[in-house]
Formats: structure tokens, sequence, C-alpha cells
């Protein structure tokens, strides 16, 4: 984490005092050190030592522009799952064939976008099913070219206890990837297909995995797949196995494997199935931003009852979701040095929204709450999921790098959403 405290104990982001940033940016706010993030690109190229690969940065984590180009200026890729998304990884300077797109319902007009950029569309469309074979084919058709696929296969593995259920995706209840029953099929219809190119075979299972044994199993169903489909001569043109992402950060509750031990591990499962010569492809999202962003709230006011002791923050469920949808535990902690002194109590968190989930949690904070706080760990699945709900507006955003502000957004005005939503006309 890029968290540090100054001599006299004021909370710094990236060598930036995150006090004077919420003076200057005002709250809620999310602030994101790019430095930082771009290490943790290169802690993860460490993992693949001489073996090709592709780090495909998946865009829903954190679509800022500053934090997609930093990645791509590390060499990245990018996972993207909607025709936005895609747009987003082009303007900022991923080149098309190191796109991969993903999706269970992908549009014909995003299918179009991704089939026409560059000279030969994108690196590879993602297949989830057997039924959308012949849509991309017409897609491809209609342009007149031979798109890259690679069939994503739903690897069925048992993810009861390796994570949330709803971030789970590689279960045999969910809608994700083509069933390994139809896997055979699939590999067999895009492979007769004169406007389509099998070049890679992957799954992902899920998110947020802490230790890489889950990972790992979702790993071997494909490696274990593309051993024999390539065995009996049923990919010719193969050129990438694509395990996914989900390399979980640490939240606060531990962690056993870092992101490269995941690469390392799933490498060395390549090998053993003899298919050490493919290029290995990841699809990273949270591991790469989440621990380096945070979330800058003001304490509004407080309220103690026989049931808890309330700190009511003015950052909410719209701006992080997390906790409310996934009963997600986020670090928060006091903002200025002030805070840190007397004792601590237990301050359940929450947010203004008229809802009983906008609740961050309990957390320790002292008696005498701070003016403000930080709310660790937001780079991710935080502003790419946040909502006017209640009216409230989007939070603002800053960027840092070498210790300064190097870019940041406007908040929107509040009184202009009133205006607008006040005058649709019916
Ligand atoms: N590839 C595919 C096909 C995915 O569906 C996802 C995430 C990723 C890669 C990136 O996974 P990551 O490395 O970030 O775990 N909103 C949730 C997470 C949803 C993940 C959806 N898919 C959260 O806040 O925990």
């Amino acid at each position: 984490m890029s968290l540090t405290r100054d001599g006299s104990g004021g909370l710094l982001l990236g060598g930036v005092p995150l006090a004077r940033l919420a003076s200057e940016l005002g709250t809620p706010a999310y602030v994101y050190d790019l430095d930082a993030i771009a290490g943790e690109a290169r802690a993860l190229e460490a993992g693949f030592e001489k073996q090709p690969h592709l780090v495909c940065y998946a865009v829903k984590a954190n679509t800022a522009g500053p934090v997609v180009r930093a990645l791509a200026a590390e060499g990245c890729g990018a996972d993207v799952v909607s025709g936005p998304e895609l747009a987003v990884a082009l303007a900022c300077g991923v080149p098309p064939e190191r796109i991969v797109y993903s999706g269970v319902a992908k549009r014909d007009d995003e299918l179009d976008r991704a089939v026409g950029c560059g000279e030969r569309g994108i690196g590879a469309v993602q297949i989830e099913s057997l039924e959308e074979i012949a849509r991309v084919e017409a897609r491809a058709r209609n342009a007149g070219r031979r798109v890259r696929v690679s069939v994503r296969v739903n690897p069925s593995v048992d993810l009861e206890q390796a994570t949330h259920k709803h971030i789970a995706t590689g279960h045999d209840e969910a809608k994700f990837g083509v069933p390994l029953d139809d896997a055979d099929d699939a590999v067999q219809v895009v492979g007769a297909s004169p406007h389509l190119e099998l070049v890679g075979m992957g799954v992902h299972a899920g998110s947020q995995f802490v230790a890489n044994e889950p990972y790992l199993n979702s790993a071997r169903v494909l490696f274990g797949l593309v051993k024999r489909l390539r065995g009996a001569g049923k990919l010719p043109s193969l050129a990438f196995v694509d395990t996914g992402g989900g390399f979980g950060v640490d939240y606060g509750g531990g962690l056993s494997a870092r992101p490269a031990d995941f690469v390392r591990a799933a490498r060395a499962e390549q090998r053993a199935h003899g298919l050490g010569d493919l290029a290995i492809y990841v699809e990273p999202g949270r591991s790469l931003v989440a621990a380096h962003g945070v979330l800058l709230a003001r304490v509004i006011q407080s309220k103690v009852s026989s049931a808890a002791r309330w700190l009511m923050i003015d950052a909410g469920m719209n701006d992080l979701l997390r906790p409310a949808l996934y009963q997600a535990r986020h670090r928060i902690v006091p903002m200025s040095p002030e805070g840190e002194e007397g004792e601590r109590v237990a301050w359940r968190v929450v947010g203004p929204v008229c809802e009983s989930s906008d609740d961050f949690g309990e957390h320790l904070l002292p008696r005498l709450p701070p003016e403000s706080v930080a709310i660790l760990d937001a780079g991710a699945y935080g502003y790419t999921m946040a909502s006017q709900y209640n009216g409230r507006q989007l939070p603002v955003e800053a960027f840092l790098r070498g210790g300064k502000v190097v870019g940041r957004t406007e908040r929107a005005s509040a009184d202009a959403w009133a205006q607008a939503r006040a005058s649709v006309q019916g």
C-alpha cells in the first residue's frame, strides 16, 4: 500500500497529504497513486520470467484515463466488457491486438467496434456461448475480416469457500463461459468458420481469491482441455491460454499469495501439461489498482443510540458500493494527526444514503470523532460502480505522480442535475 504517515501523524498517499487534498478537492473524493499502480504492474511482470505473456488489465476495475494510460505504458493490454470500455482502452493507447473482449451478451454495435478497429480488429473476442459464435461470425463477415477469437470455458470448479458468491464466475450456476460440455463443439464450429481464427482458450474463475488454489483448479481444467484438443489436432492456430483475473488484495484479512505467485504457479501447471510453448494471458483488475486508491470523506455528524455509536460521513454506498453489495470490509482511518490521539471506540460508520445497507461496518476510531477519514483500498470497483442515487453527484477523482497532483476531475453540479431531472418532459 502506498499510504504513509508524516512526522506529525498526517496520512499521505504517494507522499501527498490527504487532508490537503480533501480541502482542495472537496469530499467525497477518490485519490489514486499512479506510481504505485505502475509498480504493481512491474511486480506482476516478475512472475512471467521469459515466458511470452500478456497482462490484460481488466478495465472494469478502474476506467480513469490516467490509470489506463499508466498501465498501458507498462506494456499492459486490456480486458474489456463493453463497447465504451473498449473505446476507453483504445483512446488511452492500448494497441488493438492487446485487447480481449469478454462478456456474455455483447451487442452487435459493440462487436462491430471490436471487429473494426486497427488492422485486424482486437486481439480476441472471447466467445462465451455456443450461441454467440454465429453472431460474431456474422459481424466478421459483414466487416470482411477474419476475426481472432478465443473460447472462454466455464471451468465448473467448486468456489463455495473461495470467494463471495456474487463474484464467483467459474462454477456451474454462473452465466459465464461456454459450458465444459459444449467446449469441443465450440472449438469445432469456430475452427470450421472461414471468418474466425481460434487464437486463444481461456477461463476466469472469479475475483478476490486470497489463496491461489481455486485459481489453479480452474487453470488445470483449461490446460487439461487444451492438451486434449491440441493432441487431437483441433487447435492448429492456438497462440495463447488465458487463465483470467481474480488475484486478491489484502483488505485487512490477510493474503497468502501475491499476484506474481499466482502467475508462477499457473505457469508451472502450464508446463506440466506440455503447453509451455503457448503465451499465457492473465486479466487482473483489482490487484493492479485497489490498494493504490483511497476514498476521502468528511464526518458530517455522530449519533449515539442504544444500538450503536453511529458516525455519519459524506461518502455513501453510491460512492463505494462494495460494502452494501458484497458485505465487503474496507479499513477506515482518520486522515489527520489529531484523530490519532486518545481512546478508541467502536464506531459504526455509515453514509447519508437512505438505505440501511449504506453501512461501512464497525471501525475502531477515536472517541472524539475525527473531522475526516480515508476509506482504504478503494482503487478498484469504487468509482466504476458509483451512482447518482439519492441525487448525489459522482465523487471527484485526483491522480498523483511523483508526489504531485497531475490530474483531477471536477464535481458535477447538483443543481444542474436537479434541473435536468425536473425538466424531463412527459
Ligand atoms: N476477467 C473477467 C472476464 C472478469 O469478469 C473479471 C472481473 C476480471 C477479469 C477481473 O477480475 P479481478 O482481477 O479484478 O478480480 N465488483 C466486484 C468484482 C467483480 C469482478 C467482475 N469480473 C468487486 O467489487 O469485488
